[in-house]
């Protein structure tokens, strides 16, 4: 007589790399689409993209639920207490994103002080004469960068600040002595005094109630004058009315942004701005990092549907 598997729901986006894991002969996987809904089932797992939002009203639906597996660094999409109080674990994929995540802050910081983009346009239209005051950007060298935030993502931003000759300033609830000696970084324990002494501020904070809607009019208003704001963390973090009103008053240089409050919508204030770099959340997109996050979730999953303790709990 054959044994009953055991089910697990898995975000259909993701199934590209499946072929990098074992399957084990126990285990049956439902593709989940990210434009269904959950369905009602005995299934011991989930595996899920950051835009599911897992609740109790999903919860109630998964009554052998063990594990949510979630497949980002980030669990804003999950709430913790209906998990905890359902008692079903949580992981996240710290880590194996970090250094991508880096780069990529590093490209728009790049591109928005460089005016990349303004710059490409204008070189596709082939109507340019060299002027020397065609499109003069901002140096790097001899500029403070300020991260919100200086836990892994942050801390890997700051670390490639130092061969661009930039200081490196953090404002987090918890100092790193360690990064700090690595980088030279100092603590700022004031959010108003990072922001009004950084050229570049970039965010790497977490998405709660503490952060939500941190950087609103005030906090931009008090931003040094003609510098740069760049956020891969989370949109709901920024106030994205507040930020159009600054950049068009000229009071920010630019804005380089992968996160949206909305998302995939993205404000037409925000679209109209030429200084403004615009991404479509591809923080952690590289070939090994999307990976390496899918070997993360799944060992998470296989290892909450036995009731193993999970490899990167939340
Ligand atoms: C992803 C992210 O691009 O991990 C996170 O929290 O925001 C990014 O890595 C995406 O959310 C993957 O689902």
């Amino acid at each position: 007589m054959s044994e009953k598997k055991t089910r697990v729901l898995v975000a259909e986006e993701v199934r590209y790399f499946l072929q990098y894991v074992e399957v084990p002969a126990d285990i049956e996987i439902e593709w989940l689409p990210a434009s269904a809904p959950v369905p009602a089932g005995d299934y011991k797992g989930i595996l899920p993209l950051l835009s599911r939002r897992i609740d109790g009203s999903v919860l109630d639906r998964l009554p052998r639920l063990a594990v949510v597996a979630n497949y980002a660094v980030g669990y804003d999409n999950i709430d913790l207490e209906a998990t905890r109080r359902r008692g079903v674990a949580v992981s996240n994929t710290p880590d194996v994103l970090t250094e991508a995540t880096a780069d990529l802050a590093w490209s728009l910081i790049l591109a928005v002080s460089r005016r990349i983009v303004e710059a490409e346009q204008l070189a596709r239209t082939g109507s340019w004469a060299w002027h020397p005051t065609l499109l003069l950007g901002t140096q790097m060298s001899g500029r403070m960068l300020g991260l919100l935030g200086a836990g892994r993502i942050g801390q890997a931003v700051g670390r490639r600040a130092i061969p661009f000759g930039m200081g490196i300033a953090y404002w987090d609830r918890v100092a790193q002595p360690e990064f700090e000696r690595q980088s030279g970084a100092q603590r700022i324990e004031s959010l108003e005094r990072i922001l009004a002494t950084a050229d570049v501020i970039s965010i790497h904070l977490q998405l709660n109630d503490e952060t939500t809607g941190l950087i609103g009019r005030d906090q931009l208003a008090g931003m040094k004058e003609g510098s740069v704001l760049i956020n891969t963390a989370r949109g709901g973090i920024v106030d994205e009315d507040a930020l159009c009103e600054a950049l068009e008053s000229g009071g920010l240089r630019g804005a380089g942004l992968d996160v949206y409050e909305g998302e995939p919508r993205i404000r037409d204030c925000l679209k109209r701005l030429s200084n403004v770099v615009l991404l479509p959340h591809i923080g952690s997109a590289t070939e090994d990092t999307r990976r390496a996050m899918f070997e993360l979730a799944w060992t998470n999953l296989m290892l909450g549907v036995r009731g193993q303790p999970l490899r990167t709990p939340v």
